[in-house]
């Protein structure tokens, strides 16, 4: 284990960023883009307020314990890196077994730069699109945790733009210009992704795109980790540390979001708790229909040519490579793949270096699982006979195999007509999004929240849930 000690640098860094001038002189000119880019884009209405969050000074467990009251134009991005793993090898592909590269190899670079830079750019995307969410916030405690969640993806957007200036040249910096340009939505210059160029004006899909959007984030993630670039691999591994709390936002609100609509059931013995401004199941199941299956878009077409020469290259590979797998070039195995034939279902056996994409699908799915589990026995808690389920991969798909066709929740092939006649029962209607944004009414005295919205079991920082989390 390398210790690192806390940098007071303008930029703070555990990458000895004062060793090189030109790449330190490189990212000091970007910082007051970056600034100008956070005060437009960033959180609209609050960047004067003093905000309690959590700052990464290290990555060394002190350095995460730093809580404090700061202004969110003032908090430290740094560039933080996970300590390197003695003797690392490559763990996938074919040059399984080599030492990582600390240099970008020529023949890949291109391909490397597309890998980071889409990564990168769903970073300052993701502020953009929740920059108004604040407005509406259910209560101070949530308000803290969304700015937390912006602060931090800020930072993910210095980790990309570290390793864009340092490996990557004149085009590193061209692309990090780029990153601050795009804008989320516009028609002209928008995000590369297009699930990050929807706006999010509501809670409820600020807590669907935490759990669902961020759990994506977190498995592309697990398999950059896994890249043979080590720069690329230990950004990663510490953005991960990071992406846990998106993901418990996400996570517990969902949950808070069930507890308050079990209990008003109960409490009122119905189903529908819309009189009481609290969101029905149906709606809740709904949105985490739309949302779940948007989110298995983002990782690609089922078979993948693309997919399959990352890994052969080593760039990216499985989640948890190297310790889940014992084969890992993946150049004689199979994976077994329903496609449609003639209408009709039929397995199809595709070489597994071209199902790298449906691989780590599978990972997140059965990761989504344990989150639902979680709603279902909160139901249950509450004697709720009801259960909220997941659709299935292929519904509502709008990239790869199962996009030119209509299947049900459950999986099965439907025709137009019959997605078209049932599909309000399955996604948010313009009525349900209506009537979950008309309960959007900020509540900002200290301990109060939304008539939507249970209170969190626990405060941040061990602290109660009344505590002044952003001092309005
Ligand atoms: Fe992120
Ligand atoms: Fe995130």
């Amino acid at each position: 284990m390398v210790a690192f000690s806390i940098s007071h640098d303008r930029i703070p860094n555990n990458v000895h960023l004062s060793d090189d001038k030109r790449l330190q002189r490189a990212l000091e000119m970007w910082q007051p883009n970056f600034l100008n880019w956070w005060l437009d884009m960033g959180p609209q209405g609050f960047q004067e307020k003093d905000i309690y969050l959590r700052t990464a000074t290290s990555v060394d467990s002190d350095g995460w314990a730093v809580f404090d009251y700061v202004k969110m134009p003032e908090y430290r991005w740094g560039i933080f890196l996970s300590p390197p793993e003695k003797n690392r090898t490559i763990p996938g592909g074919d040059f399984a077994g080599d030492p990582v590269w600390n240099e970008v190899p020529g023949e890949f670079r291109a391909s490397l730069r597309r890998l980071i830079v889409t990564q990168a750019d769903t970073e300052p995307a993701s502020v953009e699109q929740q920059r108004r969410l604040g407005e509406t916030c259910p209560s101070l405690y949530d308000l803290r945790n969304l700015f937390q969640v912006n602060v931090e993806e800020g930072r993910h957007l210095w980790a990309m733009v570290y390793l864009l200036q340092t490996y990557f040249g004149r085009d590193g910096r061209e692309e990090a210009e780029a990153l601050l340009n795009r804008r989320s939505g516009n028609i002209d210059k928008p995000r590369i992704l297009s699930t990050f160029n929807e706006p999010i004006d509501e809670w409820l899909s600020l807590f669907m795109f935490t759990n669902f959007t961020d759990r994506d984030g977190k498995f592309q993630l697990l398999a950059l980790a896994e890249s043979a670039f080590e720069p690329l691999s230990r950004t990663c591994r510490f953005m991960l540390t990071e992406e846990a709390h998106h993901l418990f936002v996400g996570q517990t609100g969902i949950q808070r979001v069930i507890r308050k609509t079990a209990e008003l059931m109960n409490e009122h013995d119905c189903d529908d708790v819309r009189p009481f401004e609290a969101i029905p199941l149906s709606i809740i199941q709904r949105y985490i229909n739309f949302w779940y299956s948007s989110s298995l878009d983002l990782f690609g077409s089922e078979q993948s040519s693309n997919a399959a020469t990352y890994f052969a290259a080593g760039l990216k590979a499985r989640a948890h490579e190297a310790r889940d797998y014992e084969d890992h070039a993946a150049k004689t195995g199979h994976y077994d793949l329903e496609v449609l034939k003639n209408g009709q279902l039929v397995k199809e056996s595709i070489p597994l270096r071209n199902a790298m994409n449906e691989i780590l699908r599978d990972d997140y799915i059965k990761d989504n699982e344990k989150g639902l589990n979680k709603w279902n026995i909160e139901l249950q808690k509450h004697h709720i006979q009801h259960t909220l389920y997941l659709p299935h991969r292929r519904f509502n798909r709008t990239v790869g195999l199962y996009s030119d066709h209509h299947f049900d929740p459950q999986g099965h092939l439907i025709s137009k007509d019959q997605w078209e006649e049932s599909k309000t029962h399955w996604l948010p209607s313009k009525e349900d999004r209506a009537f979950v944004k008309s309960l959007m009414k900020p509540v900002t005295e200290r301990g109060h929240y939304a008539s939507w919205i249970a209170p969190p079991l626990k405060g941040i920082n061990a602290l109660p849930n009344d505590f002044e989390y952003v001092k309005i």
